[in-house]
């Protein structure tokens, strides 16, 4: 009997390649010219990092964490997310000291036992970026703009983005106040997580997806109208740049976001094309998590996505690069002085930087032919007794069918090839 793959994990085959290749390459790009630098952590955390990080109340950490003890009975989970990882990596090297203004991205695989479904996986990748290090409203509006360029530049429409601020941690504890006065008189009919989400922490209501606790939070009073001063000014702040450079998005005064480390700006962009698991990534700041962490207390924004669904609307959007960019040249070899030559020239080849195969399974003259076609390769050169001893032979431009007679050594024949490109 075969092992099959675990539930909720996906092999990526080399026929999907070409657009994973072509949405990791165009973030990269944009990051790097946002200026933001590549960072790269373990997969395996101490739990108690994102328990910290990410909130005892949310349903990652309550549910969808994979948790485990290793063999001296330490509690370690595969990271469900990239930010606590990214902030606990800048507190452990003391990044701050050298320069606390960090602008780092970060591609990789996340892990969450959730239910799988078109777009949701339980091994799942992210693309992301943490800006840590500024209050400033011109970085979360920065942090946006990269967004929006990374769909713009993959040539994605039918996308919107939703926008809000939960204020900081005292504005929270407000609007706990706030939300609690809402649901009070309507508990009894809201659902049972809903119920403890009332008593631990009633922003989790606001991600409810239960049918019946619709009615109530359609009508729950939203975040933005209950910020302080400062808060109220940030916010008016960063829509005032998102207008000045013409970035989209609406207001969504019920938009809170499933993890608890998040406050002020809090942002999703969501696409048409995805059904039911609609965000195709999302954000916001974070102001208080370098603290929670350990550092000192300093603000910062970010945003991830999910490669995946990225991937969905790409393909949807018919985008990504031809899995198979064909080889420069194909080596049908016959007889064992062919095949010697073949190996010796093949590897000189490669050397000198061109893509070249043989069929490595002795087979007949017409297959290799037919594999040569399959492969794309662009040029075909056939070698048997006579070319080993003459060291000419005939090599084929696949396009035109023109065969033209070539000495056989790698310098003249990385010429010939080069010249045809
Ligand atoms: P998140 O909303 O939990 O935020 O996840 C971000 C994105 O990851 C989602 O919008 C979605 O595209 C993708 N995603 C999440 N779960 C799954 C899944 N099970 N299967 C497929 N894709 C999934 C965060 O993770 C925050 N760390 C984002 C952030 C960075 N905030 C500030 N900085």
């Amino acid at each position: 009997m075969s092992v099959g793959r675990v539930r909720g994990t996906h092999d990526i085959l080399p026929e999907e390649i070409g657009r994973w290749r072509l949405i990791e390459r165009t973030f990269r790009g944009i990051a790097c010219r946002y200026n933001y630098r590549e960072i790269r952590f373990p997969v395996l955390e101490h739990t108690e990092l994102f328990t910290r990080g990410i909130g005892e109340a949310t349903e990652v950490v309550q549910k969808e964490m994979y948790t485990f003890n290793d063999r001296k009975g330490r509690s370690l989970t595969l990271r469900p997310e990239g930010t606590a990882s990214v902030v606990r990596a800048y507190v452990e090297h003391g990044l701050q000291t050298v320069e606390p203004f960090q602008k780092l991205y970060y591609l990789g695989p996340m892990f969450r036992y959730e239910k799988p479904q078109k777009g949701r996986q339980r091994q799942f990748h992210q693309y992301g970026v943490e800006a840590i290090g500024s209050l400033d409203p011109t970085l979360d509006v920065e942090v946006i703009d990269l967004a929006w360029a990374l769909m713009a530049e993959l040539g994605l429409g039918g996308l919107w983005l939703r926008l809000n601020s939960i204020g900081c941690a005292q504005d929270r504890a407000r609007y706990h106040d706030v939300l609690r006065e809402h649901f009070a008189g309507a508990l009894d009919s809201m659902c049972d997580d809903c119920r403890r989400r009332f008593e631990e922490n009633p922003l989790r209501i606001l991600d409810c997806k239960q049918e019946q606790c619709q009615p109530q939070i359609a009508s729950a009073p939203g975040s933005a109208d209950h910020l302080c001063d400062a808060c109220a000014e940030h916010f008016a702040e960063v829509r005032r740049l998102l207008d000045a450079l013409g970035l989209s998005y609406e207001l969504d005064p019920r938009l809170v976001r499933g993890l608890d480390y998040y406050t002020r700006t809090v942002f999703e962009l969501l696409s048409k094309d995805l059904g039911a698991q609609d965000s195709l990534l999302g954000g916001g700041r974070y102001d208080d998590l370098v603290e929670a962490l350990g550092g000192p207390s300093i603000p910062a924004v970010g945003f991830a996505g999910g490669t995946e669904r990225l991937a969905l609307v790409a393909e949807e959007h018919g985008r990504g690069d031809p899995a198979d960019h064909g080889i420069d040249l194909f080596l049908a070899t016959i007889g064992d002085d062919g095949l010697d030559l073949g190996m010796r020239l093949a590897k000189e080849l490669r050397s000198h930087g061109l893509s070249v195969d043989l069929d490595h399974r002795g087979r007949a003259l017409r297959k290799q032919m037919e594999r040569a076609n399959r492969l794309s390769a662009a040029h075909l050169l056939v070698l048997g007794d006579d070319e080993a001893t003459s060291g000419r032979g005939k090599i084929k431009r696949m396009e035109t069918g023109v065969e033209t007679e070539v000495e056989i050594s790698s310098a003249a024949l990385t010429t010939y090839i080069r010249d045809a490109e």
